[in-house]
């Protein structure tokens, strides 16, 4: 059977730093919704001019244009056995969108863990958070620092920092994760498949949370 793990939080909560730990620890593609569109930005497609303004602006990408692009990366042979999305869905359309996308593969949305921090610390964590421009590997100045500063450890390209992570847009980011991503947690606590996260933990803290909590799931299915 496929796994299909959701990650759900707030911005800077953690999501894509753990979603690489599970998607290395399971063998399964790490599907991030926000590395997709800074890649279509980056590379200047329609669709990354489109998510542009958006983006810029901290808002939420419309519904039709995100569920076209996650669709397409559904068509891709790698998701058959299973994914760790991050960032995706995002809204109640989005998920009713992903359990059909799922069905097709005879799969469903086995577990969500749902990581959350007290707010300051989201704050402070994107204002010091410098990403791998070639592979979007994320590090923290303080709380994750790369060996050398401003290079990827990983695959030994740049650092940067994200154009959505000045102070003003991450509070904006951070409304609208609470108006329009936040019902998503009662959505999926009535299927009974959230695993509420401690993500104010050190990284590896969480990881273990997380794996354990994995663990457990498979186990009952
Ligand atoms: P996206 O890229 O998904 O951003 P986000 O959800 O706002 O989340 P972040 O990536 O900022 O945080 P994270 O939880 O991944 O934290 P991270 O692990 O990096 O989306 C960007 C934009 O794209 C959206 O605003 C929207 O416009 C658009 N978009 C994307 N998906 C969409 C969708 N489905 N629909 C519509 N629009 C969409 O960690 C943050 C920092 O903290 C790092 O520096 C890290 O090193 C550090 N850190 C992580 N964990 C810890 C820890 N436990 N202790 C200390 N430091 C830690
Ligand atoms: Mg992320």
């Amino acid at each position: 059977m496929p796994i299909y793990i959701v990650l759900l939080g707030p911005p800077g909560a953690g999501k894509g730093t753990q979603a690489k730990v599970l998607a290395a620890e399971f063998g399964l593609p790490h599907i991030s919704s926000g590395d997709i569109f800074r890649e279509n930005i980056r590379t200047g497609t329609d669709m990354g001019k489109v998510a542009q303004t958006f983006i810029s602006k901290g808002e939420l990408v419309p519904d039709d244009v995100t569920i076209a692009m996650i669709q397409e990366r559904f068509s891709r042979p790698d998701c058959v056995a299973g994914a760790i999305l991050d960032g995706f869905p995002r809204t109640p359309a989005q998920a009713d969108a992903l359990d059909a996308m799922l069905k097709h593969f005879g799969g469903r949305v086995n577990l969500v863990p749902f990581i959350t921090a007290p707010t300051e610390v989201l704050i402070e964590r994107l204002a010091g958070r410098w990403t791998c421009r070639a592979a979007g590997h994320i590090f923290h100045e303080r709380f994750n620092p790369p060996q050398k500063t401003g290079v990827c450890d990983i695959d030994g390209s740049e650092l940067y920092q994200r154009d959505d992570d000045k102070a003003e847009t991450v509070m904006h980011r951070i409304e609208v994760y609470r108006e329009q991503t936040a019902p998503l947690i009662d959505y999926y606590k009535n299927r009974g498949i959230l695993a509420e996260i401690n993500g104010f933990a050190p990284i590896g803290d969480v990881s273990a949370h997380l794996m354990e909590v994995l663990k457990r799931q498979a186990e009952e299915e």
